[in-house]
């Protein structure tokens, strides 16, 4: 199958070089270390003590709760801005839409993909553009947040669903079975264990996944490369955007952890997008369970 697909190609070191972190930090000065190394300290210090008091393999029933209870003007004006935005650009040229090519490449070259999931999906937007497209295939957008439903009640396309809670969990219980698990930005906070029983929960051969990740860079803008990480330890990092209460999100070794939970990997990217500021690397990768 993997071979009649357009995508694949190997890019696998498009744009990024593995390990620049030696070279950024020899043309720093002695202030610029020692106040890197302390951020670095603090990012460290904050993981460990969230992974003191979290389960390792899944989120704890209390913080399951937290992120599902959350009131409507939470997110009511971020809604207005996402939806202005999707319809000010090219679907590319948004951070859930930029696999959309591939998406769509894989739901026209297999017509064993009958069902879509979305882990994490939040505003369904992409959902609802590749359901109108393939009324065929039935879509399900998971997010963890009550409102989910309401958040998307614009979406109508009768092969499109919304169900609030945590994924894993759904996917465990055989409530959320797909051929086909696009994510974005979504998969950067599983723990590592956490996102190996995710891949467990996966029976079927021929399911695929196709992650769309951010590589946040460490303080200094070290970025450091997946594929340098080892496959069971993964490194917590934190962007710009997440308040001092908020969990760490991880870079993983991706490609390892995917391959050791038996998946192969069609597709593997890492790249700027050229249609943002953000100078951060992102991950674009294709598998497919054996
Ligand atoms: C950074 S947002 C990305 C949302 C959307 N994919 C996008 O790119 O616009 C990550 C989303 O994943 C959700 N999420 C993370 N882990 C989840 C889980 N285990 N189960 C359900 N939702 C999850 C969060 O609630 C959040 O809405």
């Amino acid at each position: 199958m993997a071979q009649a697909l357009s995508f694949v190609r190997d890019t696998r070191m498009a744009g990024a070089n593995p390990s620049p972190w030696r070279r950024a930090w020899q043309s720093l000065n002695l202030r610029r270390r020692r106040s890197i190394r302390d951020d670095n300290r603090r990012i460290r210090e904050k993981a460990e003590r969230w992974l003191a008091v979290s389960p390792p393999d899944r989120l704890s029933d209390a913080e399951i709760a937290e992120q599902s209870n959350y009131e409507w003007d939470r997110y009511e004006s971020d809604i207005v801005g996402r939806r202005s935005l999707y319809e000010s650009r090219p679907v590319e040229e948004t951070f859930p839409g930029q696999t959309v090519p591939l998406l769509r490449d894989l739901l026209a070259g297999d017509p064993q993909i009958r069902t879509v999931v979305e882990i994490g999906c939040y505003y369904g937007w992409v959902l609802d553009l590749l359901a109108r497209e393939h009324p065929q295939v039935e879509f399900l957008g998971i997010d963890f947040m009550k409102l989910l439903p309401e958040i998307n009640a614009e979406f109508t396309a009768p092969n499109l669903r919304f169900c609030a809670g945590y994924a894993l969990d759904l996917l465990e219980r055989g409530e959320a079975a797909g051929d086909l698990y696009p994510t974005c930005s979504t998969i950067t906070r599983f723990k590592n264990a956490e996102l190996r029983r995710y891949l467990a929960a996966v029976r079927n051969p021929g399911a695929y996944f196709v992650i769309n990740e951010p590589l946040f860079h460490l303080p200094g803008d070290v970025f450091v490369h997946p594929d340098s990480l080892p496959s069971d330890e993964s490194l917590a990092v934190v962007h710009g955007a997440s308040s001092a209460d908020m969990p760490p999100c991880f870079i993983h070794n991706y490609e390892a952890i995917f391959r050791e939970c038996g998946f192969n990997v069609l597709h593997y990217r890492i790249y700027v997008p050229k249609f943002t500021v953000h100078p951060n690397y992102r991950i674009e990768m294709v598998a497919q369970r054996r």
